[in-house]
């Protein structure tokens, strides 16, 4: 899909700056974060483990823990300012224009309570009656396949399969039809015919409710089947973002390059050993003063170790955070 100029986009987070107070120091965990999702966009965002994906979730959700300080930058839902609206406004906002899904389904399931009560309790801000409100919720389950949902209706979360759980959770975040969908990981602690399966019925209903999907994970495969963009992060910033196919046939960003290079769905040649990036992420209670991704990249120069680059457009990327965007892809021969 591509995107239209004229509508104002759903999300808008501008130069996000936030870290995080820690015993060795201030650790930057966002730096200079910038990411738009349209209306109606599935937008797949990734890196690796400790990249910084659940903080800015959690900053766009409001829903830091204390230790973190936003020191700059701004987060505009429909055009509004998130900074600017009190904590009832913001708790208004989730479950009725913004709603979550978790890796871990039982963080919105509540253990003690049916499934059906939970989903009767979800709609408490509707005026229509008890009866309509059990009939929608029934008729929700059946949309996210749950089999024989009147009966299933007054089971308890134990009682329903993982894969059942994450469906419900689903479910639930959807019944508000809200404008922004947010799934951190949701389908990592699934099988695979299970996410598969996941990833087509969130793919269906967002077609269906028209509404836009943050989608974080660290499956490359999960983003080419579902996202219509890609915004890859790399400790604490997105160095390269675009539309997803375009993106994966021609990276522009030397991490992005390597990751897909080191993704064994995107391998064709046999290898004796998956290749994979040297070196971890750097520190970042200390960090490097040029280029974040220079201590680990086969191209870095003096410019890199000595700036930050801006961000630019280049090949299909409407932004690449590297000082040389146009440079030959690099290759991984192992
Ligand atoms: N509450 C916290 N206090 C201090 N540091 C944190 C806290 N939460 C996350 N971090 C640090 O922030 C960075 C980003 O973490 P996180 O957002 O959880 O990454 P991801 O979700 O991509 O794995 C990591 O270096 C992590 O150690
Ligand atoms: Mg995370």
């Amino acid at each position: 899909m591509s995107r239209d100029a004229t509508q104002a986009p759903v999300l808008q987070v501008r130069g996000l700056d936030l870290s995080y107070d820690t015993p060795a120091g201030a650790l930057q965990a966002l730096r200079q974060v910038n990411l738009t999702i349209g209306k109606g966009e599935i937008v797949g965002l990734v890196g690796e483990s400790g990249s910084g994906k659940s903080t800015l979730m959690q900053a766009i959700l409001g829903l830091l823990p204390g230790a973190a300080k936003v020191q700059g930058g701004q987060i505009l839902f429909q055009g509004q300012d998130l900074a600017g609206l009190s904590a009832p406004q913001m708790r208004g906002l989730l479950g009725d224009r913004i709603s979550v899904v978790f890796q871990d389904p039982m963080t919105a399931l509540n253990p003690v309570l049916t499934i059906g009560r939970q989903m009767i309790d979800i709609q408490h801000r509707s005026r229509i009656s008890r009866a309509e409100k059990r009939a929608r919720a029934i008729g929700m389950l059946e949309r996210v396949r749950i089999p024989d949902p009147e009966s299933r209706f007054n089971r308890y979360p134990h009682e329903f399969s993982g894969g059942m759980r994450q469906r419900v959770a689903i479910a639930m975040a959807l019944m508000a039809r809200p404008a922004l969908l947010v799934a951190d990981e949701p389908t990592t602690a699934l099988d695979a015919t299970l996410e598969i399966a996941t990833i087509d019925l969130l793919r269906e209903l967002q077609a269906e409710i028209g509404c836009a999907i943050l989608f974080i994970t660290h499956h490359l495969g999960v983003v080419a089947e579902l996202c219509d963009r890609i915004d890859i992060m790399y400790a604490g910033e997105i160095v390269e973002s675009g539309a997803t196919a375009p993106v994966f046939r021609d990276p522009r960003h030397p991490y992005t390059q390597l990751l897909f290079a080191c993704d064994p769905a995107q391998i064709s040649r046999p290898m004796r050993h998956l290749p994979s990036i040297g070196g971890g992420l750097p520190d970042l209670t200390h960090l490097p003063p040029g280029c974040i991704f220079a201590p680990r990249c086969p191209r870095a120069d003096a410019t890199c170790r000595a700036t930050r680059p801006a961000d630019h457009q280049a090949g299909p990327s409407d932004l690449v955070r590297c000082h040389y965007p146009l440079a030959p892809r690099l290759e991984i021969t192992a």
